[in-house]
This record gives structure tokens, C-alpha cells and sequence, in this order.
């Protein structure tokens, strides 16, 4: 059966979100279909239903069943040039970015490098469910490039920018304000809007730009209201202190960013963990998004993130791998480890609330819940198939599941890329194994 833009319907466990649920009795928040299907048609979702009210004579039909159907995974924070830095051994933020990560980066200014790199990335980011990303890349325009390029190749609706730094990284990874201007404005120029291709004005953090590079990122923001942003806030102590000597006429380190009109509600500031109360409030007002990195803040020993503290105060967070600091592609993987970062504080992660989170919640803080991560009529189809017993350890566990959301928290708990059994991109399948179903 060929399925290239043709008309054809998905048969299986459909699972999509309304809102935020905090439990399964919250049914207003949550659409659950037993024996559901979708309408798949011109890339985008035509219909969602029950499998008796959608099928038709004629219309191709793959049997997903017994999976779910979900949206598409969001990973909102994550570093393109960092594949080959996952797991590098035994160094905190500052000395893993100078002993691992930079040296990594430089091999980015060989487009061949960036071009392989690209298709690596892609190919693992899909394996993994995940269908949109938010990602650095490296200083290189060149590295952008391939990005943007292979997402485009896949029809992936991706989110990333060149990476602008101008100091106290080695000098081949530094550009200077006038050329990160340069190459963002012709990156975005170039990419903005093409396909589904979002830009990123990406300062890395305060640390590796200058004040005049600050004011150029923020011009740029000004410039281009409608592209997003992202760097990184208050990860790790060291960092704190090293950002508070090159910034001291800022009030915290939030401020350095907002000083320079970074922080709106389009900005995305990874890790966002040692917060002071004066950071909290401005977060609030105006509403910027923290991004919440589990395995990377437990493997670089950065710190516990307050998800609760900032939920209460209205906050919307993103949760993400951070990959190469974060130690597994997966956002199932990123759910467990987040799962227990909040219990090491008396937080809670509820199963169907984190299922949620790393589709529509992510999506909505991206103002892009129109087009992903719910399985609405009308959105783009990028869908995820879960196999919650994908090994014997959680079939075995799945025979004392006896509600939705105890399946999803084994999903989260033990699932990974094995647990994906079939991703859509804008109604694309992209597993071509026959037995994928
Ligand atoms: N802060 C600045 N750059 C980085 C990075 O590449 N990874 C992480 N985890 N934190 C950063
Ligand atoms: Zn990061």
C-alpha cells in the first residue's frame, strides 16, 4: 500500500489533549478513542473519530491496533552539533563546555561534517517519535544551512538557529556582532516561514556574548518579531557567578538578557534552575518560557528544576533532552528522569499530564498548537505510534495495567525508541519496515 499524499486513514488507540489534565477523571482535557482513527489527507489531519464513524469504501486504511495514536514528541531545547558530545564523561557546565563541547562544535565549520551530522540527526530524532525541535546550532552559518536544509528534505517542522558567540570560547567558534547579525538576518531571511521552518535568534548565554553582541541579538529580535528566541538561564552555580562579573550593573542574570530585549514570550531559556524572586516575577510578566532538561541536569549535576514553584505562578514551562548534555534522545526517557527530579521534591508528574507536556504543552508555549501536538482536525499530521509493550520486561508489566494512564507511566517509565513503532510526518510514514505497522 502506497501512502504518499493519498487520502488513508490510521486505525488504533487514539489519544490527543484539550488542556492540561492533572488526572484521568479530568476527561474535559483529554480525548481518548478506543477503537479510533484519523483522516489523513494532503499531510494534514482531515478527521478525528471512532474507526465505525470514519471508515469509508475505498479508503486506504493501516491497522495500528493495539497502539495509541499520539501527536507527534516536541523536544524544545536541544544542541544539533552536540551528537558526538552525548556522554562525556565527568565534568560540570563550565569545564564540559571547554573540554568537550567546543572542540566538538569546531568540526561544524566543515560543511561535509554538518551535512553527514544533519542526516544522523534526523534519522535518531525521528526513531525517538520526536517530530519538531527547537535546537542550537553551532556558530557556523554552514551549520544552519544543513539543518534547515535536511528538515526541509523530511517536510519537519523544525525551530533552530546559528548559535552567535563572541568570547571566552576559542577564537575559531567566536564570530563578532556585526557577522552573527549578518548571518541571522540571512538565515532567517533564507528560512523563516519556507516550508515549515522556524528561525531562532540564539545567543548562546550571557557567558559567550558580548554586551555589543547583546545589543545586536536584541536588534535582530526587534527586526523580526515573529522568529523566536533561545539561550540558556541560572543552570549551574559557577555559571551564576562567571555571568554576574561580566554583567554587574545587572540585577540577576535574567536581567542581562532583558536589558537587551530578549525576553518575550517567544523566548525559550533552557534549565532556568536557580532562580531568584525577582527572575520569577519577570518570567511571569513577560511571559517567556523556561525549559525544563532533566537528564541533562541530573548528568551535569546542574540542579533540581521547580516545576511546581513556577506552575504556580502561571509559568509555562518546556520540557526537553538538551542533548548533548542530556543523556538520551527519547522524551519518554526525559519523562522518567523528569518524573523523578520532581520527587526528589515532594513534585508530582502525572502520567497523562506528561504525556501533555511533550505535545501540547509544548506546543502552546510555542504557539503552534494549531499546527502540533494534538491530533485536531486541521493540524499538520505528525503523529507517533506507541507500543507500550514493545519489550518483554513491559509486556510483562503492561498485563497488570489496568487504566490508560498506568499504560502511559510504563510508556514514560520504560519506554524508548523500541516503544515507537511508527512516526508520521505530515502524514508521511517514515518507517519503511513492512512489520513497522
Ligand atoms: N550553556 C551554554 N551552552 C550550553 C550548552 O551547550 N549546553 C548546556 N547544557 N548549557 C549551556
Ligand atoms: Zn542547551
Amino acid at each position: 500500500m502506497t501512502q504518499s499524499g493519498q487520502r488513508h486513514l490510521l486505525r488504533g488507540r487514539v489519544l490527543t489533549f484539550q488542556s492540561e489534565p492533572q488526572t484521568e477523571a479530568d476527561t474535559e482535557a483529554y480525548t481518548y478513542i478506543e477503537d479510533g482513527a484519523l483522516v489523513i489527507s494532503a499531510g494534514r489531519i482531515e478527521a478525528i473519530g471512532t474507526y465505525d464513524d470514519l471508515k469509508q469504501p475505498g479508503l486506504a486504511e493501516t491497522d495500528h491496533r493495539p497502539h495509541l495514536l499520539l501527536p507527534g514528541f516536541i523536544d524544545m531545547h536541544l544542541h544539533f552539533p552536540q551528537v558526538q558530545v552525548i556522554a562525556s564523561w565527568g565534568d560540570q557546565l563550565l569545564d564540559w563546555l571547554n573540554n568537550y563541547t567546543f572542540p566538538e562544535e569546531m568540526r561544524f565549520a566543515d560543511q561535509g561534517h554538518a551535512d553527514d551530522m544533519a542526516a544522523a540527526f534526523y534519522n535518531i530524532l525521528l526513531a525517538q517519535g520526536t517530530t519538531t525541535a527547537m535546537a542550537f546550532c553551532s556558530v557556523h552559518a554552514g551549520s544552519a544551512e544543513a539543518y534547515f536544509t535536511e528538515a526541509a528534505r523530511r517536510n519537519m517542522c523544525m525551530i533552530g538557529g546559528k548559535v552567535m558567540m563572541d568570547r571566552n570560547a576559542p577564537d575559531a567558534l567566536c564570530d563578532t556582532p556585526q557577522s552573527a547579525y549578518d548571518d541571522t538576518k540571512a538565515l532567517i531571511e533564507r528560512w523563516h516561514g519556507k516550508g515549515r521552518a522556524h528561525y531562532a535568534i540564539s545567543p548562546r548565554f550571557a557567558i559567550t556574548s558580548t554586551p555589543a553582541q547583546m545589543e545586536m541579538a536584541g536588534t535582530l529580535v526587534r527586526e523580526h518579531p515573529e522568529c523566536y528566541i533561545q539561550t540558556h538561564l541560572s543552570e549551574n552555580k559557577d555559571e551564576i557567578s562567571f555571568t554576574k562579573a561580566l554583567y554587574p550593573q545587572a540585577r540577576d542574570y535574567l536581567d542581562v538578557y532583558q536589558t537587551y530585549g530578549l525576553v518575550t514570550e517567544k523566548s525559550f531559556l533552557g534549565h532556568a534552575i536557580h532562580l531568584e524572586p525577582r527572575e520569577i516575577e519577570a518570567l511571569v510578566e513577560t511571559g517567556a518560557h523556561p525549559v525544563f532538561c532533566p537528564t541533562s541536569n541530573l548528568f551535569l549535576g546542574s540542579g533540581l528544576f521547580d516545576d511546581a514553584g513556577l506552575r504556580a505562578q502561571g509559568i509555562q514551562s518546556g520540557i526537553a533532552t538538551d542533548i548533548g548534555a542530556g543523556t538520551s534522545y527519547s522524551m519518554l526517557q526525559t519523562l522518567n528522569e523528569g518524573y523523578k527530579v520532581l520527587q526528589l521534591q515532594g513534585q508530582k508528574l502525572h502520567p497523562l499530564r506528561a504525556f501533555h507536556w511533550i505535545t501540547r504543552g509544548n506546543a502552546v508555549a510555542l504557539g503552534l498548537e494549531d499546527r502540533i501536538g494534538t491530533l485536531s482536525a486541521g493540524s499538520d499530521a505528525d503523529i507517533v505510534v506507541l507500543n507500550s509493550q514493545a519489550t518483554p520486561e513491559m509486556a510483562l508489566r503492561a498485563l497488570r495495567a489496568t487504566s490508560l494512564s498506568e499504560e502511559l507511566f510504563i510508556l514514560m517509565m520504560m519506554g524508548d525508541d523500541r516503544a515507537i513503532s511508527q512516526v508520521y510526518v505530515a502524514g508521511e510514514r517514515q518507517k519503511r519496515d513492512a512489520r513497522a505497522a
